[in-house]
């Protein structure tokens, strides 16, 4: 909602590469790249756990290296290469990390797994 509020003027462009596919975004300054990946590209498996870098729930690859995607700013990022859960499968098959979260049944921060309170919850 928030970056509807303010004009395209006020808002940077970047391009990322995401999953392997090349895109362009409009993002206000303060847009983390979890916001952007969530609110612009719609790759939810990135979660928003604590949103304060404790949990873990937003770690993307960028460039090959683990990032807190709520502790980014995306412009930060203009021009890297980010790999999210979504962008681990191969040819339709599961990467072992996506097979051990389902086998295990780890969600979001994972600081319930495997009690699952979380899941209970929801
Ligand atoms: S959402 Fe918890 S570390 Fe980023």
């Amino acid at each position: 909602m928030m970056a509807e509020a303010i004009s395209t003027a006020e808002k940077t462009q970047i391009g990322l590469t995401v999953n392997g596919v090349g895109t362009e975004l409009n993002v206000a300054p303060w847009t983390t790249l979890l916001d952007a990946l969530r609110e612009h590209l719609d790759l939810t498996g990135t979660k928003k756990g604590c949103d304060h870098g404790q949990c873990g729930a937003c770690t993307v690859l960028v460039d090959g290296r683990r990032v807190l995607a709520c502790l980014t700013l995306a412009v930060m990022k203009d021009g890297a290469s980010v790999t999210t859960i979504e962008g681990l499968a191969k040819d339709g098959a599961l990467h072992p990390l996506q097979q051990a979260f389902i086998d295990h049944d780890a969600f979001q921060c994972g600081y319930c797994t495997p009690g699952q309170i979380c899941r209970r919850q929801a």
